[in-house]
C-alpha cells in the first residue's frame, strides 16, 4: 500500500499525453519519464492517457517519413508531447532523401510551437560536476527564450551548379511579427522573474539581426518600459556564458543563435542530459522535451540520465496542465535524488553511478513518500 503525506489540492483532470520516443536513448529515457507522470496521475488523481507514435529515424525505417501523418494527428489532438530524441548514425547519409531531424522541425513548424524555453538552472549537487570553476557558475539561473518555426532553420534553401562550381544556400528570414512575438513572451518572462531580458542577435552583420534589434527595441520600449533591457551580440555573448553567467536573467534569440548558446549553457550546469526544454505556441498542445540529443554511443546500454526528460515533463505538467503542485514535486523529487547523491554516468565525475531505470525509480520512490 502506498502512503502519501502531501494531500492532493488540485482538481482531478483528465490528459491526453502523446509521447514521441523517437531514437537512440529516447525511448529509455521517455519510459522513465512516464513512469514519474504516472505515479503523480496516481497520487493526484487524475487521469492521463498515454499513447505512444513514431518520429525520427525509426519513422522513416517504418513508412519513409520522419513524421507520419498519423503521428501528427496524434499530437494535434492531445493535451501535451513528450518526446525523447531523434537522430543517428544510421540516418546521416547527407544524400539520404530525407532526415530524422526534418520529423522534428516539422511537428514544431505544424504545431506552431515559435517559443522554446530552456531554463539553465543549477543544482547545489552538481557544482563540482560543471567544467567551470564553481565561483564562476554560482548564481547561474538564465531562461533562455529561442525562437523555434523561423529564421535560418526554415529559410529558402538549395543547391546549384556541379562539381567545383557547386554551391548551396540557406537564407536566414525574419518578419516583424516573428519577433514581436517572441520578445513579448520573453519580456513576460522576465516580468515574472528578476525583471530583465537581453536580446541576442548579430545585427553588426546580418540584415536580420537588424531588423530583430529594431523590433525587440520597439516592443520593450512601448510595451515593457519597465523591463531592464540590453543586447549582445551573439559572439560576444558565447564568451560572456562562461565568463560571468550569472549576469543573465532572461535571454531572446533566434533559431539558430538559440541552438548553439544553450549547448553551450548545458554545460554551465554540468550535464547535458539534464537540462528540459519546453516549446510553445499559441494555445494547442506544448511538446516538451530534453535538450540533448539521441546519444547512439549509448543507446541500449541503460545508462543515460532521464533527469533532463523527468525535468520536461515537470514543465509539461506546469504549462500545458496548469498543475503547478505536481510539477513542484516532481522537481522537488529530482533534488533529493541528487541530494542522496545518486547520480547517472555523466554526472558521476568517475564516482559511482546508477542506470537510467534505476535513476527512473529513485525519482519514483521519492515521489511516493
Ligand atoms: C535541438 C536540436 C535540434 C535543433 C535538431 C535535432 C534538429 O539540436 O533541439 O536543439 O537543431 O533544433
Ligand atoms: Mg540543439
Amino acid at each position: 500500500m502506498i502512503r502519501f503525506l502531501t494531500p492532493a489540492t488540485s482538481t482531478p483532470l483528465k490528459a491526453n499525453l502523446v509521447l514521441l520516443p523517437g531514437d537512440g536513448i529516447g525511448p529509455e529515457i521517455v519510459a522513465q519519464a512516464q513512469r514519474v507522470l504516472e505515479v503523480i496521475s496516481e497520487r493526484y488523481g487524475h487521469q492521463f492517457e498515454f499513447s505512444s507514435h513514431m518520429i525520427g529515424g525509426i519513422a522513416i525505417d517504418t513508412c519513409g517519413d520522419p513524421l507520419p501523418q498519423e503521428t501528427i494527428d496524434a499530437c494535434r489532438g492531445s493535451d501535451a508531447i513528450l518526446l525523447g530524441a531523434v537522430g543517428g548514425p544510421k540516418w546521416d547519409d547527407p544524400s539520404a532523401k530525407t532526415r530524422p531531424e526534418v520529423g522534428l522541425l516539422k511537428i514544431r513548424k505544424e504545431l506552431g510551437l515559435f517559443a522554446n524555453l530552456r531554463p539553465i538552472r543549477l543544482f547545489d549537487e552538481l557544482l563540482d560536476a560543471s567544467p567551470l570553476r564553481r565561483e564562476i557558475i554560482e548564481g547561474t539561473d538564465i531562461l533562455f527564450l529561442r525562437e523555434l518555426t523561423g529564421g535560418i532553420y526554415f529559410g529558402e534553401s538549395g543547391k546549384t551548379g556541379s562539381g567545383d562550381t557547386e554551391s548551396a544556400y540557406q537564407s536566414m528570414v525574419y518578419s516583424v511579427g516573428e519577433v514581436e512575438r517572441i520578445v513579448r513572451l520573453a519580456a513576460k518572462a522576465a516580468k515574472g522573474r528578476d525583471n530583465r531580458l537581453t536580446s541576442v542577435d548579430k545585427a553588426n552583420v546580418l540584415e536580420p539581426s537588424r531588423l530583430w534589434r529594431r523590433v525587440a527595441a520597439r516592443v520593450m520600449a512601448e510595451e515593457f518600459p519597465d523591463v531592464e533591457y540590453d543586447v549582445v551580440l551573439v559572439d560576444a555573448m558565447a564568451m560572456h556564458l562562461i565568463n560571468r553567467p550569472g549576469d543573465f536573467d532572461v535571454v531572446v534569440t533566434g533559431n539558430m543563435f538559440g541552438d548553439i548558446l544553450t549547448d553551450e549553457a548545458s554545460m554551465l550546469p554540468g550535464s547535458l542530459g539534464m537540462l528540459p526544454s519546453a516549446s510553445l505556441g499559441n494555445g494547442g498542445p506544448g511538446l516538451y522535451e530534453p535538450i540533448h540529443g539521441s546519444a547512439p554511443d549509448i543507446a541500449g546500454k541503460g545508462v543515460a540520465n532521464p533527469l533532463g526528460t523527468i525535468l520536461a515533463s515537470a514543465m509539461l505538467l506546469r504549462h500545458s496542465l496548469e498543475l503547478e503542485a505536481e510539477a513542484d514535486a516532481v522537481e522537488v523529487a529530482v533534488q533529493r535524488v541528487l541530494s542522496d547523491g545518486l547520480r547517472t554516468h555523466d554526472i558521476a565525475r568517475g564516482g559511482d553511478a546508477i542506470g537510467t531505470e534505476a535513476m527512473g525509480s529513485s525519482v519514483v520512490e521519492r515521489l511516493r513518500i
